[in-house]
């Protein structure tokens, strides 16, 4: 049965580390020349733009052996009303796997549903799980486990918060998260997320009651795509939520920082923090390339 990758938590924990254990192998140079998709194409259907997980997949697929397509969905008859539906039900018999981003994640629920092949979520305006798992192994790589690590987040509790909070809570990680009021994480995740975590999960409003004594800092962009429209009420209300070294400070002294990229310099997080020795960003966005190899070879080669 084909196995999509929605959201974290469609993995399970023992997954999740067997899924980093090979991505560890594959950034070590561990089987480059082996070809394990040889043959197979995959979709990427994006909505939105994007940097590094449209270049990460594209990459990672032809080192893998098999065949990217980018779709932009006005290119396709799905711009022109062709449904969702139909589009999947077509997609599958042409391709071995597909990764959407999409403004809204029950419009990837319904591809899903339709699809005979996996689906992979490239980001949709409730998760980012191909993020959070490059982030998972960023943690391990800097600190040598996750279990018992403490993250903070800082800012707006967005799609990459929200799928924080499902790494957090399925490995074993802390988690607080300090968000102004209104701007918390989806209630119905973090309801869910605290019924089964293993783990703490905090939201408060003190960004340095947040970071005081992490091992991990984290935060994402004021305003997301899709929001320009609210931009100016958000950057307003999230003014006091920026990533700057007074935070960094009041954080472990050994503590790293987190960003999922792309950074708006000067509001959610300053230069200092960002290219300073703490920064740990760009590997967070290398690790996507091994992250995502390691997850398409557990969805499409057989155990
Ligand atoms: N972090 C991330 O998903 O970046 P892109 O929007 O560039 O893909
Ligand atoms: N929260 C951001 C993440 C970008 C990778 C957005 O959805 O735009």
């Amino acid at each position: 049965m084909k196995r999509d990758f929605l959201r974290l938590w469609d993995l399970s924990s023992g997954e999740i580390l067997l899924l980093l254990k090979r991505a560890i192998e594959l950034k070590s140079g561990k089987d480059a020349n082996k070809c394990p998709l040889m043959g197979k194409s995959i979709g990427l259907l994006f909505e939105k733009v994007s940097t590094r997980t449209r270049v990460s997949f594209e990459v990672g697929i032809y080192q893998l052996g098999a065949h990217a397509t980018y779709m932009n969905p006005n290119e396709i008859q799905l711009g022109r009303g062709e449904t969702i539906h139909d589009t999947a039900r077509v997609l599958s018999r042409y391709l071995d796997a597909i990764v959407i981003r999409t403004f809204s994640h029950n419009s990837l629920i319904d591809f899903a549903s339709s699809s005979s092949v996996p689906v992979i979520n490239g980001l949709s305006d409730l998760h980012h799980p191909c993020q959070a798992l490059a982030d998972l192994m960023t943690i391990h790589e800097k600190k040598g486990k996750l279990k018992g690590i403490r993250l903070s987040y800082i800012g707006d509790g967005n799609n990459v918060a929200n799928s924080l909070i499902e790494a957090a809570s399925r490995m074993g990680i802390h988690i607080t998260l300090a968000c102004p009021k209104g701007y918390e994480p989806a209630p119905h995740l973090l309801k869910e997320a605290k019924a089964s975590a293993k783990s703490e999960i905090k939201i408060i409003r003190d960004p340095k009651e947040a970071a005081d004594k992490a091992d991990v800092l984290y935060t994402d962009v004021w305003v997301s795509m899709g929001q320009e429209k609210e931009a100016r009420e958000k950057k307003e209300k999230l003014r006091g939520y920026q990533l700057n070294s007074r935070i960094l400070s009041c954080a472990n002294k050994d503590a790293i920082v987190l960003h999922c990229l792309p950074a708006h310099r000067g509001e959610e997080i300053t230069d200092d923090v960002m290219d300073g020795p703490q920064s740990a960003v760009f590997d967070q966005a290398e690790n996507r390339l091994h992250t995502q190899k390691a997850l398409l070879e557990f969805l499409l080669t057989p155990i």
